[in-house]
């Protein structure tokens, strides 16, 4: 059975107090928690020692924003996956819209930091979507065909079943506009069949993939409860423990 999963991306938020009283929160609340998803945390890369000591019990997995294509070396404010190894930490989001629209992120890119973060043992969630350009004109199914081609099937099927897929609609993201949960469960689904074309049924029926963009705690039970949705990647409602951990609670 595949994983539930609701991840929480802080993106560049919260000075340091208020990243450490979310954690505080996020650790009682997760003291008591019964519902049946695994929940992580992207913090700013400053802070992920922290919320690995905070965390000890692994009661949150813990995650960086995004991880260098190289091991080491002269490569000024990037993070290796070793170095990520090496604190505990559970894994990377790749790809993220905005790294590819302020970075220069591609899918290539994304192919290799995939296979350097399970080389590693680390868990990539890699993270695609079309633009509003590109739904309008139709060509979300192409878009999310190339960019999914690209970034993960060179991967072996036992190597696929480990990345945690993240559709998220540009469009959806930051917006307060949410992708439906027809629209998600559409893509979903498609993602899921684009997999099983390439590795079998089995195989594809083990990638948990992630909705994100605006998911809130009025939508997020509605959004999950399609078949291929198998929870959500959270910005802005993952920034409070009420809002994230609603969120969380409409899995149960
Ligand atoms: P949002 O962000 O929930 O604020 O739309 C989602 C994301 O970028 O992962």
């Amino acid at each position: 059975m595949r994983k539930k999963i609701v991840a929480g991306n802080w993106k560049m938020n919260l000075d340091f107090s208020q990243a450490q009283q979310l954690m505080q929160q996020l650790a009682e609340y997760q003291n008591n928690n019964t519902s049946a998803c695994e929940v992580y945390i992207a913090p700013p890369a400053l802070y992920l020692t922290t919320a690995k000591n905070t965390f000890s019990k692994g009661e949150v997995g813990v995650f960086i924003q995004e991880v260098s294509e190289h091991t080491s070396g002269a490569y000024t404010g990037e993070v290796s996956v070793d170095m990520l190894s090496s604190i505990g930490a559970q894994g990377a989001i790749i790809a993220h819209s905005e790294r590819r629209q302020y970075h220069g992120e591609t899918d290539s890119h994304a192919n290799r930091k995939v296979k350097m973060c399970l080389d590693k043992g680390l868990t990539p969630i890699y993270c695609n979507g079309e633009t509003l350009e590109q739904r309008k004109a139709n060509q979300h199914f192409e878009v999310i065909k190339n960019q999914t081609e690209v970034a993960l099937f060179t991967l072996t099927a036992e190597e696929i079943k480990k990345v945690v897929i993240a559709y998220e609609p540009v469009w959806a993201i930051g917006t307060g506009e949410t992708a439906t949960p027809e629209q998600a469960q559409e893509i979903h689904a498609f993602i899921r069949n684009l997999i099983a074309d390439k590795y079998g049924k089995e195989v594809a029926e083990e990638v948990s993939i992630l909705y994100g963009g605006s998911v809130k705690p009025n939508n997020a039970k509605e959004i999950f409860s399609k078949p291929d949705v198998d929870g959500g990647l959270i910005g802005g409602a993952a920034l409070k423990v009420e809002d994230f951990s609603a969120i969380i609670e409409a899995f149960n």
